[in-house]
């Protein structure tokens, strides 16, 4: 008996040391492998096996190589610093005695349901110090997302330091690799580059500890063998849930196999971590399309919803804001009389953004005062906030408020109370952005005041309705008080002080809606938008660049997380064309009625209206980008709902040169054999007529995807609107 036991431990010892691992979704599979030295080695990465039996022919040593060397190297799952690889490793940790090696081995493994698919957990272990690594592996079947991240800890005498911590590790092996980053600026938000990766290391990083997304976006897209097309080819989609500093790293090694690690940047950031405590990674999500960027996009945007963005499957509210409008120049009775025209155009709700706080010398009459003091500001409003709330009621929509929580100017209450709360040199001169100073978020009484800034506003004005979060500032003068002797962990906590303030919030009022803004689109990730319903792209709102910071964005978001308003920047531009191109996202207004007339209102209501009517279309349903503005001067998205029954099709002109014959434009994503009746709307006034000779008929979904419609112009900066509904 007791010879059978140890027999059977035996073969269980064996079957473990050898085990392989599959992660699948319905289009995806990523196979790992533990070796036979029990290290664990990633082996596939790409299109789901038909027959699983065929997985028994890979081996662990893939994307291994001997290289001259007594033992192979390459292709470990989550490589570390000081093992036999000698490209950038996930895992580096300086250990107690100050030795920097770890070699992890395959431990256990767990697979369990989880909404929407399966989540894995891998327990790798060292054998000379105690360090324990968890690989967590969420996979999502029908949308194809797989999100992973890693938790490390250890049972040392005394505190380990971690150099080096990516919430994963993917290997590529292909012929070639384009990479596309999103880079940019204030108003020049997420301008994608493409380049082929070569040899060597790419590194895109931010270092601006929040907001992290003003340069650089932490979203990358990976075309193999050849730059991602966007309806072919193979494309892998990425994107890390961390608005702190990021980094994505890819590196070919020398096998020509594609490295890539996303994680925390850890630019001076070496973690000190306390036995027992468990580092936790930010998460990090990916897609792995073979049919192009547009499956990829469409596969996160139907994740997010379901899964990931704050109230995914609620819908969205139309609002009028009084940013561009007004700036700090307004009162009670100006904001009244917003609040009547924002019921003319018939959208939900007006949101007032900033400006309505401070008080004496620190009032916000500008940018340079009054960040921290949130009460409002009793020259500007005498009846408060509850005054606007009522006034808002009385006309007819609803109340949403501007909030900047985690800043402060110098030239506030907050700041003279408390300037340790602020992020501050101890010995030098201050420098400032936009005349303020981040807070010190590391400190859990400043994460309690922020959160105080959206409960107290809460429980003062239960009927709030919206809030506009944003962040102005990079961290400058970079030293936490609270930390104050050792900063190696400022950014990170500073970053985790943000998210659990957020949190806060959103287990409070999970119910409320949140807009999450930063000085423009500089935030933008996945994990606020777990407390966020939506976020603003860009303070650049004239049209023609919005088509293209649109575009970009979608390739990651859905359009009920993305807020695109009407404003008065480009005057050139028709308000039709400014109305047209904001509808394809979630649609808001930022301008007066002085800068309209009343026909242009009297188009804005109707272009509401059917917007409203369309939601179903536009938030729910399937996103396909037919024309890019980046390949031509035109571009044009349509949206197809789920049941197939209906679609809109939205075409831009933006400066076609003189003659151009644009090409038929096929359609997407229909049913070949339904029928539908194509109307255009949105015409520029009630009586206007279609242009197109097809304006009213009928065609086959077929024929729509195969033949198409001349749906593109000759005017500049021209737009149509088409809606689809099957007969
Ligand atoms: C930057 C935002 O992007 C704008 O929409 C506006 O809210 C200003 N901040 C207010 O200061």
């Amino acid at each position: 008996m007791k010879k059978f036991a140890t027999l059977i431990l035996l073969l269980a010892s064996i079957a473990s040391a050898t085990a392989q691992i599959r992660i699948s979704t319905d289009k995806t599979d990523l196979i790992l492998q533990v070796n036979p030295e029990g290290r664990l080695y990633q082996t596939y990465l790409g299109a789901k096996f038909q027959d699983e039996k065929e997985i028994g022919n890979l081996k662990w040593d893939e994307y291994a190589y001997e290289d001259g060397l007594d033992c192979k190297r390459g292709g470990e799952a989550y490589s570390t610093e000081g093992n036999e690889d000698y490209f950038e490793p996930a895992l580096g940790i300086v250990h107690s005695d100050g030795n920097r090696s770890t070699y992890l081995y395959y431990k256990s493994h767990e697979q369990k349901s989880i909404p929407g698919g399966e989540e894995t957990i891998i327990t790798l272990q060292d054998k000379v110090y105690p360090v324990t690594v968890k690989l967590h592996y969420a996979a999502y079947a029908k949308e194809n997302i797989i999100k992973t991240w890693t938790e490390i800890s250890h049972s040392e005498k005394k505190p380990v330091t971690l150099t080096r911590y990516a919430s994963a590790m993917l290997y590529l092996k292909r012929g070639s690799y384009f990479l596309t980053e999103y880079h940019g600026d204030w108003a020049m938000e997420a301008r994608p580059e493409v380049e082929c990766l070569q040899y060597g290391k790419k590194e895109i990083e931010t270092k601006q500890g929040t907001r992290a997304a003003e340069f650089t976006y932490p979203l990358f897209k990976i075309g193999m063998d050849g730059a991602a097309q966007e309806d072919s080819g193979e494309v892998l989609l990425g994107t890390i849930g961390w608005n702190g500093n990021f980094r994505f790293t890819f590196e070919v090694d020398n096998h020509n196999v594609l490295r890539i690690l996303p994680g925390i940047n850890p630019f001076a950031s070496d973690y000190k971590l306390a036995p027992g405590e468990v580092f936790r990674t930010p998460e990090f999500y990916f897609t792995l399309s073979a049919e192009g960027t547009g499956e990829g996009s469409r596969s996160f945007h139907d994740w997010a919803r379901a899964y990931q963005l704050k109230m995914g499957g609620a819908t969205r509210m139309t609002l009028l804001n009084n940013w561009e409008n007004t700036y700090f120049d307004f009162d009670q009775q100006k904001l009244s009389g917003i609040m009547k025209e924002a019921k003319k155009l018939g959208v939900d709700m007006f949101l007032l953004d900033d400006g309505w706080f401070g008080n004496g010398d620190d009032a916000r009459s500008g940018d340079s005062a009054g960040l921290g003091d949130w009460e409002h500001n009793a020259e500007k409003l005498p009846d408060g906030v509850p005054g606007l709330v009522r006034a808002a009621k009385d006309a007819g929509v609803k109340f949403g408020i501007w909030i900047e929580p985690e800043m402060v100017n110098p030239q506030s209450k907050l700041f003279r109370k408390h300037p340790d709360w602020a992020m501050t040199q101890p010995a030098r001169e201050a420098y400032h952005f936009r005349n303020q100073l981040a807070l010190d978020m590391a400190n859990p009484k400043v994460q309690d005041y922020v959160f105080g800034v959206v409960d107290n506003l809460m429980k003062e004005n239960p009927e709030l309705a919206f809030f506009k979060w944003d962040c102005n500032s990079p961290i400058t003068n970079k030293f936490s008080p609270y930390l104050g002797k050792d900063q190696s962990q400022m950014y990170i906590d500073h970053a985790r002080g943000v998210y659990n303030v957020m949190e806060r919030v959103s287990a409070k009022y999970p119910g409320l809606p949140m807009m999450l803004c930063s000085g423009g689109g500089g935030r933008c990730d996945y994990e606020s938008l777990k407390h966020f319903t939506e976020f603003w792209l860009s303070d650049n709102t004239n049209p023609v660049e919005r088509c293209f910071i649109q575009w970009s964005f979608s390739e990651f978001f859905p359009a009920k997380a993305m807020c695109a308003h009407v404003t008065s920047w480009n005057r050139d531009a028709s308000v039709k064309f400014r109305v047209d191109v904001a509808s394809m996202c979630k649609l808001g207004f930022d301008i007066g009625f002085q800068d309209l007339t009343e026909s242009e209102i009297e188009y804005c209501r109707r272009a509401v209206a059917s917007w409203n009517r369309l939601k179903p279309v536009i938030l729910e349903g399937a996103q396909y980008r037919l024309v890019s503005p980046f390949e031509s001067e035109h571009m044009a998205v349509q949206y197809v709902s789920q049941d197939l029954c209906s679609a809109v099709v939205f075409a831009y002109n933006l400066f076609p040169r003189f003659g151009e014959e644009p090409l038929r434009v096929k359609f997407k994503g229909l049913s070949p054999d339904k029928y539908y009746k194509v109307c255009e709307i949105n015409l520029e006034s009630g009586e206007d007529e279609s242009d197109y000779d097809f304006d009213g008929q009928s065609f086959s979904g077929h024929y729509l995807m195969n033949v198409g419609l001349n749906i593109l112009g000759a005017g500049h900066m021209s737009s149509n609107v088409l809606e689809l509904n099957a007969l």
